[in-house]
C-alpha cells in the first residue's frame, strides 16, 4: 500500500511528501458536476454507492496519497434534531436555528449510530474498492464549528449570535458543546471501526476566537473528541483556519497532526505547534486560480519551510474552490511529490 500519508502522520521518514487536498472531490471536477445534475448533495451523502463513486473521483484522477470520505460536516445535526437543507448556491440553511437555552435543551443526544449507518456503509465499501491503493480518511466537525451553523442558521462573517449565546448563556453553550462532543467522539470511533485509517476533525471557523476564549469555550469539548479518537490508535488530524494565534492551544487540545492555513508561514506554525507533532498544509487555495509560476513558487516555499523534517503532509490551507481548473490541481500534486 502507498502508506506515505500514514507514515508522515506518525512522523516517520517517507520517500516523497504525501499530498491530498481538502475538498478534493467537488464541483471543480466535471465528473462531480455531472453526477450533481441528477442528485442533490444530500442524496450523494446518503447513498453509499454514489458517495463511494465521488470519493474515488479524485483518487483516480490526481496523484493523491489519501482518499477522504465524501460526506458533509453537518450530517450529524439532523439526527440530533437540528434539520437543515442545502439551498442552491447558498450553502446550508438550518430550519430552526438555536437561539436560547430552551432551544439547546431540545437538542437530542445522538443515541444510536444507526442514524448515520449510511456513512459507515460507505466507509466499508470504500475500503474494499480502494484495495489498499491509498488510506481512507474519515472526518467530522468540532463543537465550535458545528455550533456556529446550528446557531447562525448558516454561514456567518461575525459569528455574532454564536458568541452572544457563548458569552450570554455559558451553561447552555457548554451543554450544547457537550452534546456535540459526545456525538462526534462516538461518530469518529464508529468511522474507525468501519475502516477509516485516519480521522480529521474540522474546526473550520474556530479562528473567530482568541486563545483565552478558546481555552474556556472550545478546548474542553474538542479535547474530549480528540481523546476518544486517539484511543482508536489511528492518526488524528486537527484542522482549523485563521488559527495563527491558536496553534499552541489547539495542539494542547490534541491531534497527531495539526492542520494550518496560509495566514502563517509553515515553519513559524510548526515552531509554535512543536516539532513533536506532524503538520498539514498550507498553500493558499486561490493560488490555483492564478499563474503557474506563482503557484509553483508558493508550493516550493511551503516545502522549503517544511525543510524535509519528518511529519509534513502537503495540503491546501483550506478547501479547493469550485472555480479551480482541474489540470492545475493535477499539476500541483505532481510537483509537490517531486519538488
Ligand atoms: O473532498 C472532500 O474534502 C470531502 C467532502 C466534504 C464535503 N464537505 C462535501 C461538500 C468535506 C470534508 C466537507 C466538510 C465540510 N462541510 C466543512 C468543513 C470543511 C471546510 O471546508 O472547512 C464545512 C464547513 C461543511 C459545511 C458545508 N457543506 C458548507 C458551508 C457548504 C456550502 C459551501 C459550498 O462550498 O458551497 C457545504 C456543501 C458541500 N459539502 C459541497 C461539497 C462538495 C459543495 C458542493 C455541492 O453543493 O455539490
Amino acid at each position: 500500500m502507498n502508506d506515505r500519508f500514514l507514515r508522515a502522520c506518525r512522523r516517520e521518514p517517507v520517500d516523497a511528501t504525501p499530498v491530498w487536498f481538502m475538498r478534493q472531490a467537488g464541483r471543480y471536477m466535471a465528473e462531480y458536476r455531472a453526477l450533481r445534475e441528477r442528485h442533490t448533495l444530500l442524496d450523494i451523502c446518503r447513498n453509499p454507492e454514489l458517495a463511494v463513486e465521488v470519493t474515488l473521483q479524485p483518487v483516480n484522477r490526481l496523484e493523491v496519497d489519501a482518499a477522504i470520505l465524501f460526506s458533509d460536516l453537518l450530517l450529524p445535526l439532523e439526527p440530533m434534531g437540528i434539520p437543515f437543507t442545502f439551498a442552491k448556491g447558498e450553502g446550508p440553511v438550518i430550519h430552526e436555528p438555536l437561539r436560547s437555552a430552551a432551544d439547546v435543551d431540545r437538542v437530542r443526544q445522538l443515541e444510536s449510530r444507526e442514524t448515520l449507518d449510511h456513512v459507515l456503509a460507505t466507509i466499508r465499501i470504500l475500503r474494499r474498492e480502494l484495495e489498499g491503493r491509498v488510506p481512507l480518511i474519515g472526518f467530522a466537525g468540532a463543537p465550535f464549528t458545528l455550533a456556529s451553523y446550528a446557531i447562525e442558521g448558516g454561514a456567518s462573517r461575525s459569528y455574532a449570535r454564536t458568541k452572544a449565546l457563548m458569552y450570554g448563556e455559558p451553561t447552555a453553550w457548554h451543554l450544547l458543546c457537550d452534546k456535540f462532543a459526545a456525538a462526534i467522539g462516538d461518530y469518529l470511533v464508529a468511522q474507525v471501526e468501519a475502516g477509516a485509517q485516519a480521522v480529521q476533525l474540522f474546526d473550520s471557523w474556530i479562528g473567530a476566537l482568541g486563545p483565552g476564549d478558546y481555552r474556556e469555550f472550545a478546548l474542553p469539548h474538542t479535547r474530549r473528541i480528540l481523546e476518544a479518537a486517539a484511543a482508536t490508535a489511528v492518526p488524528v488530524l486537527h484542522f482549523g483556519t485563521g488559527t495563527a494565534t491558536l496553534l499552541e492551544v489547539m495542539a494542547e487540545a490534541g491531534g497527531d497532526v495539526i492542520g494550518v492555513d496560509w495566514r502563517i508561514p509553515l515553519d513559524e506554525a510548526w515552531e509554535r505547534i512543536g516539532h513533536d507533532r506532524a503538520i498539514q498544509g498550507n498553500l493558499d487555495p486561490t493560488l490555483l486560480l492564478g499563474p503557474i509560476d506563482r503557484l509553483l513558487g508558493g508550493a516550493s516555499d511551503v516545502l522549503r519551510r517544511a525543510a524535509n523534517r519528518p511529519g509534513h503532509i502537503f495540503n491546501l490551507g483550506h478547501g479547493i474552490l469550485p472555480e479551480t481548473p482541474v489540470d492545475k490541481v493535477e499539476m500541483l500534486a505532481h510537483m509537490a511529490h517531486r519538488l
